[in-house]
């Protein structure tokens, strides 16, 4: 006869029951897991077949890869503008992206004040051809020091580029990545406005466009000096002789007297709303605008007040890279509130004054290192963990801030703040 458990032995049974409960639970839910993981996913099997036209992408990879510069070539007269194609160092095929997204790039450039003589610059290049080609290609124009200020260092990565770069380099790259690119809906006509080298994620659109929605009324507006400084001239000019449904507006504003009127260009002037106004058909469109701050100040308010909804105006500025506008930031923040700030990683408790015109900058002026590519809110570069307090932004940053995350090149403190960086 089996005797009958006592009181602790009945308990000890109770517990392994459910401890064996709970292992087969989690042994079934990771089976589901799995299960659901090797099942195809809906959103990509219907997908076009060729995967350069499916617009959802995700990120390619973390962090930086090495990738090869495999030729590089000027794409205007005055060689101010100069592309360079890349494929993987590890012969992976490139990825796809959105036509529109850019790169970013984190170059170890000489400076005789750094620890080691060298450091890191991050700048971020749209990408400048259509996706599903066997190398990624980006366009650099020539960045000189400003016109009234000579004295000054001429931009660092671009002329790094031009004068350092050769066939062979290896650069290490963020994956693709932006908010501003081309949408799938093909039927509202597309309108792509490019000043100057903002014609390179218009070239990666079109280029998009007339190989997948070739049908697709689409209307190019390109505004820059001369002929001298125009990019891709040939390419653009092939593109409008093959592809009736592209319009091409090519507009400069400071032409030579060799410069041929509706040869190499179409209107004088600047790409403004009244030329909008005069040249596009009735009906709707959707805009897609890439230029010098001037252009983009002007040229969006504009169409809105033209009543063109804000879901059809998509824009992107090169914004600043490294460079400080002290005596814009004072004036805007003069009145901002004094409010203690901790860098938790550096061990360092500053206090805001309203000097600097986002935390990027005020980390900066107080050597605390964060990293950062676009500076204007598109690239995620500088998201840092929000360990305490609130920041507030201009507008909705492009890039989506990661939850518990701020984005630094545009945030300001809106209470004392805990930060990790
Ligand atoms: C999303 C995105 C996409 C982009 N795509 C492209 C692209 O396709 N092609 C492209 O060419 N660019 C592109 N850019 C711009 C690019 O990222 C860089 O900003 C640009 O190349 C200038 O960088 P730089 O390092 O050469 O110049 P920086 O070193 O940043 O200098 C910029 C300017 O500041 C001046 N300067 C130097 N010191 C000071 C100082 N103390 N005070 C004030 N001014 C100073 C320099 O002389 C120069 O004129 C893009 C930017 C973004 C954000
Ligand atoms: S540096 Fe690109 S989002 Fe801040």
């Amino acid at each position: 006869m089996i005797p009958a458990p006592d009181a602790g032995q009945l308990l000890g049974l109770i517990v392994a029951a459910l401890l064996l409960q709970a292992v087969g639970v989690a042994v079934l839910a990771i089976r589901q897991r799995q299960r659901a993981a090797d099942r195809p996913d809906p959103a990509a099997t219907d997908a076009d077949p060729d995967p350069s036209t499916d617009l959802r992408q995700p990120l390619a990879w973390p962090g930086t890869r090495p990738w090869r510069v495999v030729a590089r070539q000027h794409e205007d007269l005055a060689q101010t503008q100069c592309s360079f194609l890349l494929e993987a160092v590890d012969g992976t095929p490139p990825p796809s992206f959105r036509p529109g997204q850019f790169l970013t790039f984190a170059l170890d450039l000489p400076d005789a004040r750094a620890p080691g003589g060298q450091r890191q610059v991050t700048r971020c290049y749209s990408l400048s051809d259509r996706p599903g080609l066997p190398q990624l290609r980006v366009t650099i124009k020539r960045v000189p020091a400003p016109a009234d200020h000579p004295e000054w260092p001429a931009g660092l990565s671009s002329n790094h580029f031009h004068d350092q770069v050769q066939v062979g380099d290896i650069l290490q790259v963020r994956a693709p990545s932006g908010h501003f690119h081309i949408d799938e809906d093909a039927s509202v006509p597309a309108v792509l406005v490019a000043g100057g080298i903002g014609i390179t994620p218009m070239v990666s659109m079109l280029g998009w466009l007339i190989t997948h929605q070739p049908a697709r009324p689409v209307h190019l507006y390109y505004g820059l000096r001369s002929r001298r400084e125009h990019a891709f001239q040939a390419h653009l000019q092939a593109l409008q002789a093959s592809h009736p449904a592209l319009r091409l507006h090519v507009v400069y504003s400071r032409p030579e007297a060799s410069d041929r009127l509706g040869v190499d260009h179409h209107h004088e002037g600047h790409v403004d709303l009244a030329l909008l106004q005069r040249t596009l058909p009735h009906g709707r469109h959707r805009f897609f605008i890439c230029g010098p701050g001037a252009m983009m100040g002007t040229l969006v308010p504009a169409l809105r007040a033209w009543g063109v909804p804000d879901e059809d105006i998509r824009f992107e500025a090169f914004g600043p890279a490294s460079v400080q506008r002290p005596a814009a930031t004072a004036t805007r923040d003069a009145s901002a509130a004094r409010l203690p700030i901790r860098f938790q990683r550096s061990g360092r408790s500053l206090v805001w004054d309203g000097q600097d015109a986002s935390l990027l900058d005020f980390a900066e002026r107080h050597a605390v290192p964060i990293e950062s590519g676009c500076r204007s809110g598109g690239c995620g570069t500088c998201a840092t963990r929000l360990i305490d307090g609130r920041v507030g932004y201009d507008g909705t940053p492009d890039h989506d801030v990661p939850a518990g995350h701020c984005l630094p090149c545009v945030a300001r403190p809106l209470t004392a703040l805990v930060l990790e960086a």
